[in-house]
């Protein structure tokens, strides 16, 4: 049985990984390890718990001495870090936190590697490390040699993740992979991100906050496709190199709103353009031409059947959400919303 020693597992994209893991890969066992920051959730991890395959620490990854005793006492064959500070307009807010978990936590989980005798490591990180695309040259693409431009403090700080997991690999041989994915959907997404956001406020018949004119792009992935790419990366990706993970889906906000709205049959007059984002990227746009020649990887769920998913997943599972836009983010909404 192999182990994987899994950060930020009670997140979004780190709880699906699990859940696809349990019930695709009987061969795999699971050490999850989260801080449980307000963006993690246990009743997220709730039927993994049952599964004996699964063992979960509350534990902060910038924490040397609590990630060591885990290392000393599970001896995982490989690392997956999910683990971060993921939202940008919070990184806008106050960056600190942002260069702590996801540059300082990263150097942290790569070190324990390195002492444990060089564990794999794979670093989840964003297409947003490229900065963004024009809005008038749809021939353009992110590829894995694109520079690195990084607008918001939180891909500033995922870029330096990425060049320090690659300096590691460079300087001390440690086995290291990146994967760069385009913009997630999908169950368990926390409510602050777009999609999600937009569900759970017409379903209350509250207001739609478009920012700008919402006619920014992203490039939309099924979470369930990025995580069957980071799995075969971690299968049979070549050590010390970056893989671009993209759906080939670009998408307007204001469409993606549009299209929510028709779905939960709610009128678009709910829809409120506020304050841009500062900084606000364009246009992030991948090719995954690399991961498709050398892994086979290619994205499976089309947008309309995928986002079909997530809002039935939304209207199935409303104690899962309710409770979180009830508690402290709602101080946060306020506050962020709040004359904007
Ligand atoms: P999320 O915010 O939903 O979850 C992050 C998880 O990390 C939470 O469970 C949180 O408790 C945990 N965490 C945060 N700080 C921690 C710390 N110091 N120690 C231990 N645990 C900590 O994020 P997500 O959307 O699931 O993103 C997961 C990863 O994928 C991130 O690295 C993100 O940069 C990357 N990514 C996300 C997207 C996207 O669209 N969501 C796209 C590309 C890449
Ligand atoms: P988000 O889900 O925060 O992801 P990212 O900024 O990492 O791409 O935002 C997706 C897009 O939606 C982005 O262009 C900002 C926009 N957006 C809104 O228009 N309104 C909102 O309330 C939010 C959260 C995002």
């Amino acid at each position: 049985m192999k182990k994987l020693l899994v950060t930020g597992g009670a997140g979004f994209i780190g709880a699906n990984f699990v859940y696809y893991l349990l019930d695709n890969r009987p061969d795999v066992s699971i050490v999850c390890v989260d801080s449980l920051t307000y963006a993690g959730n246990m009743s997220t991890l709730a039927r993994a718990m049952e599964d004996s395959r699964f063992t979960f620490y509350r534990q902060d990854i910038r924490d040397r001495a609590g990630i060591d005793a885990i290392f000393e006492a599970e001896k995982p064959d490989a690392v997956v870090n999910f683990a971060a500070e993921t939202h940008v307009d919070r990184s806008i807010e106050d960056p600190e936190i942002f260069l702590k978990t996801n540059v300082l936590g990263v150097q942290v989980l790569m070190d324990a590697c390195r002492a444990h005798g060089g564990i794999r490591f794979h670093q989840v990180s964003t297409d947003e490390v490229y900065g963004d695309l024009p809005l008038d040259r749809p021939d353009l693409l992110f590829t894995e040699s694109t520079p690195l431009h990084a607008s918001s403090p939180y891909s500033a700080s995922k870029a330096g993740a990425d060049l320090l997991a690659l300096a590691y690999h460079r300087t001390y041989g440690l086995p290291v992979t990146v994967s760069r994915c385009s913009n997630n959907y999908g169950p368990y997404q926390f409510p602050e991100k777009l999609i999600p956001l937009m569900i759970a406020n017409a379903l209350a018949d509250k207001s739609l906050p478009v920012y700008g004119q919402g006619l920014n792009v992203r490039d939309w992935l099924y979470v369930e496709d990025h995580c069957k790419a980071i799995d075969l990366i971690l299968e049979k990706g070549r050590i010390g190199e970056v893989y671009n993970i993209g759906g080939h889906n670009e998408m307007r906000n204001i469409d993606i709103v549009k299209l929510i709205c028709q779905a939960l049959d709610k009128p678009e007059s709910l829809i409120t353009y506020v304050t841009d984002r500062k900084g606000h990227d364009l246009r992030y746009a991948i090719d995954p031409a690399k991961i498709h020649a050398q892994l086979g990887w290619t994205p499976e769920t089309a947008f309309a059947d995928g986002i079909k998913k997530t809002i039935r997943w939304y209207l199935d599972n409303r104690p899962w959400w309710e409770q979180i836009v009830s508690g402290e983010y709602k101080t946060y909404y306020e506050r962020m919303y709040a004359n904007r």
